[in-house]
């Protein structure tokens, strides 16, 4: 006798959901063979059920579509519920009444986890389900199931990873073709790459939300996401991209984790200067990287679309045939329990620090002993030739130092009048 389909109920059919519909399609009988059973998709809810939808009528009948999420997750046949809506609170709902009416979950939604992950991890737990969230990092990039099932074995010391497309692919049109951030930002936008309000991505928000995910999973533990230092790319000017790139640098916003040798963590977004030798220096445009250090392998990369239909999709299916297969992943109900978080203030790194000083004799000396003095030592100084009696912008690359050193000095060195006349700007060095 014919096995009965594996039912599910898709929340969600924009970029992302009809993405799943159309691999679902594409692949029914290598995933029905892999499964004994069919998939079946047997409703799908949308906010407009107006919308005329013929991009996915060839892979769903019409009757699907539903604009009630209560007829998927309280539908007795739905075995798994797929949420690729978006938002917060209402999938936050869906995903809980989800789980406590016995079904599993699968989501793309960084947000909604990184902010109540615990909460729903430990329903999850408590209800014997699973969620299974592949698509919500690095969309193409297994890197969930990287580090919770390939790379077990070793304890991760370091983590680093261009995890959000928008800003890599602004940084990189502003290197490449000299634009300002603005103009980048625009291009972005226009070509599908950054959304009509970009704040999320630009701010480091969402990169934030994607580190406390992965934290999560190399710590066994509790992330609270207000505790990774964030900053975004607003500030970044074409002037600091071509100053960088004349040292030898590329500007990059990562996601950093670092394990001490007391096993606290430095957890921090923002933006920095990757020397162009380096593999994530590389890496362009849209696209995401993940590089993971592990005890027992050493440096590791992953590289692929960050976003998009099919790259996020093909996650999201990945994510529907592990559970329903049964296969339950690691969920790290940690409780509320976090590991220690290294606050931003003592973390030592290079700095690259430009100020715009007056031109008067003797300014640039007083500038450096004014960083010696507040212990800050000076590697480099660059300084282009200038014209007579404008201000000029000046770049020092520090040795490595606190950070609340640099932060302080700088704050201080804001309201120096009598040395500076413009903006006094600084960028993280990742060596
Ligand atoms: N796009 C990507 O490349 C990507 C990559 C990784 C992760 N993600 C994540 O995947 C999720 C979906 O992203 P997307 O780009 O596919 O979004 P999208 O294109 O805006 O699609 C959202 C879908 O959800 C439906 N929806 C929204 N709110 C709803 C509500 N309150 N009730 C019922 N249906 C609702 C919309 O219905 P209508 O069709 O009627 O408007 C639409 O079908 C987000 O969490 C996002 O962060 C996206």
């Amino acid at each position: 006798m014919a096995k009965s389909p594996y039912q599910i109920g898709l929340i969600g059919c924009g970029t992302v959901g009809t993405g799943v519909l159309e691999l679902l399609h594409r692949r029914r009988d290598v995933l029905a063979g892999i499964l004994g059973r069919p998939i079946e998709v047997s409703k799908v809810v949308v906010r407009d059920l107006e919308k005329t939808r013929h991009n996915v009528y060839g892979f769903v009948k019409p009757d699907v579509f539903t604009g009630d999420p209560a007829d998927v997750t309280g539908n007795p046949e739905i075995e798994l519920v797929v949420e690729v809506a978006g938002g917060v609170d209402e999938p936050l709902q869906w995903m809980k009444e989800s789980l406590s009416n016995g079904k599993d979950v699968v989501t793309a939604n960084k947000a909604a986890l990184a902010l109540h992950g615990d909460e729903l991890f430990q329903l999850a737990a408590s209800s014997k389900r699973s969620v299974y969230y592949e698509a919500s990092v690095a969309a193409a990039i297994p890197i969930i199931e990287i580090l919770q099932n390939g790379l077990v074995a070793n304890q991760i010391t370091h983590l680093s990873g261009i995890l959000n497309g928008t800003c890599n692919y602004i940084l990189t049109r502003m290197e490449e073709a000299g634009l300002g951030y603005g103009e980048a930002l625009e291009e972005a936008q226009q070509k599908g790459f950054a959304e009509a309000d970009p704040t999320l991505d630009v701010s480091g928000d969402d990169s934030a939300h994607k580190l406390a995910l992965l934290a999560r999973i190399i710590t066994h533990s509790h992330i609270p996401v207000e505790k990774i230092f964030t900053e975004g790319i607003e500030e970044i000017t074409a002037e600091d991209i071509a100053f960088a790139a004349s040292l030898g640098y590329r500007i990059k916003l990562l996601s950093i984790g670092s394990r001490h040798e007391d096993g606290s963590w430095d957890l921090r977004v923002h933006p920095s200067l990757v020397h162009r030798d380096e593999v994530l220096a590389q890496v362009r445009k849209e696209v995401n990287a993940v590089q993971v250090k592990g005890d027992a392998i050493g440096p590791m990369l992953v590289y692929g679309s960050g976003a998009g239909s099919f790259p996020t999709a093909s996650s999201v299916v990945a994510d529907i045939v592990r559970a329903a297969k049964g296969d339950r992943p690691i969920m790290n109900s940690a409780n509320g329990q976090s590991p220690e978080i290294v606050s931003i203030d003592r973390v030592a790194v290079r700095n690259y620090i430009r100020v715009t000083v007056l031109d008067l004799p003797g300014v640039l000396g007083r500038v450096t002993s004014f960083f010696g003095m507040k212990s800050i030592n000076i590697q480099s100084m660059q300084q282009p030739e200038a014209k007579h009696g404008q201000p000029v912008p000046v770049v020092l690359v520090t040795h490595a130092v606190e950070d609340e050193v640099v932060s302080r000095a700088l704050d201080e060195l804001r309201e120096r009048t009598d040395l500076l006349n413009g903006p006094t700007t600084r960028i993280r060095i990742e060596d």
